[in-house]
């Protein structure tokens, strides 16, 4: 963002930026409309501006990167725009955030899974939940629900809830790193719709995931790496 002379993004993320923002031109969009947002982005990057195409967390996670490359691919784009350069710059994504605020989820393998359906088909979502449950993966549930989508986090629920126990911790951010940032910790088996928003990314953890309350009386939660089953190895000699 620090050398781009136009900023195109959702005004939301665009407001977030505050000062880096200053001076330079702004191309607000509204929320959804995200093939026309990138598309603007990359004609006026055509014209020979330096233009920065602002996401939340990383571009590249259930975000704009990925239209950039479908539009070079097919997608009409004037003969300018279609030679322009691009550089992904890498961000910290809402599992990783939340991780860090929790304690230490991700120390063993994780996937992450979408609930949204308007780009994937439920079936596809309903077989990708089932093999993350029966692989027993710590799980980022992104786009949880929204003001339409009110089942298939209880969906994923019950059946994540067919693997593991139902005190597994479920770690709820919302709105991480902006003003009402909230992270909660709940057992699986009370896990609430109703508690969730679509600003709020749920990480559900594996059979092996734990809590642990320091001295300081935070309650954290974190996936033992394995390190402490191993023969021969002891808790706190590994790193
Ligand atoms: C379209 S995805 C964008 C993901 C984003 N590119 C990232 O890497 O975090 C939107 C979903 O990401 C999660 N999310 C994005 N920003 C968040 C934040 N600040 N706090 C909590 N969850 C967030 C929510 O699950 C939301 O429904």
């Amino acid at each position: 963002v620090s050398h781009a002379t136009d900023l195109v993004g959702y005004s939301l993320y665009l407001d977030l930026l505050e000062d880096l923002a200053s001076g330079k031109t702004r191309h607000d969009f509204p929320l959804g409309r995200e093939e026309d947002r990138v598309r603007h982005a990359m004609e006026l990057a055509g014209q020979g501006l330096d233009v920065a195409l602002v996401c939340s967390g990383d571009a590249g996670i259930y975000a704009m990167a990925t239209l950039v490359f479908e539009l070079f691919n097919g997608g009409g784009l004037s003969d300018a725009a279609s030679r322009i350069d691009v550089t992904v710059a890498p961000g910290i994504s809402a599992l990783q955030a939340a991780a860090a605020r929790a304690g230490a989820p991700l120390g063993h393998d994780f996937c992450t899974i979408s609930l949204s359906d308007l780009l994937t088909p439920w079936e596809s979502i309903q077989t990708r939940v089932k093999a993350a449950a029966e692989g027993d993966f710590v799980i980022a549930f992104y786009n949880p629900v929204s003001k339409r989508r009110r089942t298939q986090l209880a969906y994923a629920r019950d059946v994540l809830l067919q693997h593991r126990p139902a005190d597994t911790p479920v770690i709820l951010a919302t709105n991480l790193g902006r003003p009402g940032e909230l992270v909660r910790i709940v057992p699986l088996g009370d896990l609430n719709v109703d508690d969730v928003d679509m600003l709020t990314v749920v990480v559900v953890g594996s059979s092996d995931s734990r809590t642990v309350t320091t001295g300081s009386g935070k309650t954290w939660v974190y996936t033992p790496r394995g390190y402490s089953a191993k023969e021969g190895t002891q808790l706190g000699q590994t790193v």
